[in-house]
């Protein structure tokens, strides 16, 4: 078996890549959507890619460096079902893991579906589970369009709503930077910094890809209290991606959530009539948030799971 980087994959290679993916995840998970060609063609062009081949591509394993120095890098496996337990997985994390070594890398994370044989392989490498991740689905046309005005119209005295696409206007620009950080919590390690040149960033690389972000956010005085950030893909336009949102800390306890989020469901169904799903995930632990989701119409799809490991416990 011969491990070969890819890093810059012909058509062909890209195709293989992609049929091998659709193999591993029709043996595991057969009702998750089916990664398209497009996706894959666009996940091709970025991070550091290795094949197994055996005549045939038998895995694949693509790793994301960690984007600033001190966060985490990231990997994704694929075996084909007639491949496994052969240790292809293990020479394909051992390979993403010689290259962390040499960036100075400390830590990686990989996100997996529960229950899945994804689960045994990571613990068996040292990989430890740090969050649950509940994946939430809303179907537009169950929400009843009155219970959403009443929704939209029920918010706190003293808040107004703003919004926007793609990039915050500057006079903005400060005050939803300021409320990013406060939702990100305590500095934690690999957490990012948000500036107003980051949300910026952010944004442009959502442009960039040919997507459209959309974000609104509740304002109190000059001050950004909540926002929620919802990115419709050019290439899958009828399942729309809920990105983030938060009520900064001092604002909590007013229904500012629910009131942006049902604001967002609002205008999505009047701008783009052709997205018919919104998918979310939520944090295990975020009880509010998932509250508000059930209350919005959410269902539950399935459970992720994210795990971690140090680089230096990684197969050689
Ligand atoms: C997870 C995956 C990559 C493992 O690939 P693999 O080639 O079968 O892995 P290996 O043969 O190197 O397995 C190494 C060890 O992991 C553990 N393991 C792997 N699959 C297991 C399973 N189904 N049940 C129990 N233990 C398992 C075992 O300890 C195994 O060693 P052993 O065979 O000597 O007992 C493969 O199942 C897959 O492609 N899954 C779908 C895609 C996915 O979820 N990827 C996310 C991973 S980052």
């Amino acid at each position: 078996m011969d491990i070969i980087a890819i890093d810059d994959p012909t058509d062909a290679q890209i195709l293989e890549w992609h049929a091998v993916v659709v193999a591993a995840q029709a043996g595991d998970h057969a009702d998750l959507p089916t990664l398209s060609q497009t996706s894959a063609r666009m996940l091709a062009r970025g991070p550091r890619k290795w094949a197994a081949l055996d005549g045939v591509m038998a895995g694949v394993v693509w790793l994301r460096p960690p984007v600033e120095p001190g966060r985490a890098g990231e990997i994704d496996i694929h075996v084909r079902p007639e491949y496994r337990r052969g240790g292809v997985g293990t020479a394909l994390l051992a390979v993403a893991a010689d290259e962390l070594r040499a960036r100075g890398s400390g830590t990686v994370i990989a996100q997996v579906l529960a229950g899945t044989p994804a689960v045994p392989f990571l613990e068996a490498h040292g990989f430890r589970c740090v969050l649950t991740l509940r994946e939430l689905l809303l179907r537009v046309a169950d929400v009843d369009p009155d219970r959403l005005r009443a929704l939209v119209e029920a918010g706190p005295p003293r808040y107004r709503l703003v919004r926007w696409t793609g990039t915050v206007p500057a006079e903005l620009a400060g005050a939803f930077a300021a409320a990013k950080v406060a939702m990100s919590g305590p500095a934690a390690a690999d957490q990012l910094r948000w500036d107003a040149d980051r949300v910026r960033e952010m944004a442009e690389m959502v442009a960039k890809r040919g997507d459209d972000l959309y974000t609104v956010a509740a304002l109190h005085g000059d001050a950004v209290a909540g926002f929620t950030e919802v990115v419709v893909e050019s290439a899958n336009p009828a399942r729309a991606a809920q990105y983030d949102t938060a009520v900064s800390p001092q604002h909590r306890g007013r229904r500012l959530g629910i009131w942006v989020k049902a604001a967002m469901l609002e205008w999505l169904r009047a701008e783009r009539p052709e997205v018919t799903e919104i998918e979310t995930d939520n944090a295990d632990d975020n009880r509010h948030m998932l509250a508000v989701n059930a209350e919005l119409g959410f269902g539950e799809q399935r459970e992720y799971r994210e795990y971690q490991a140090e680089v230096a416990d990684l197969p050689v």
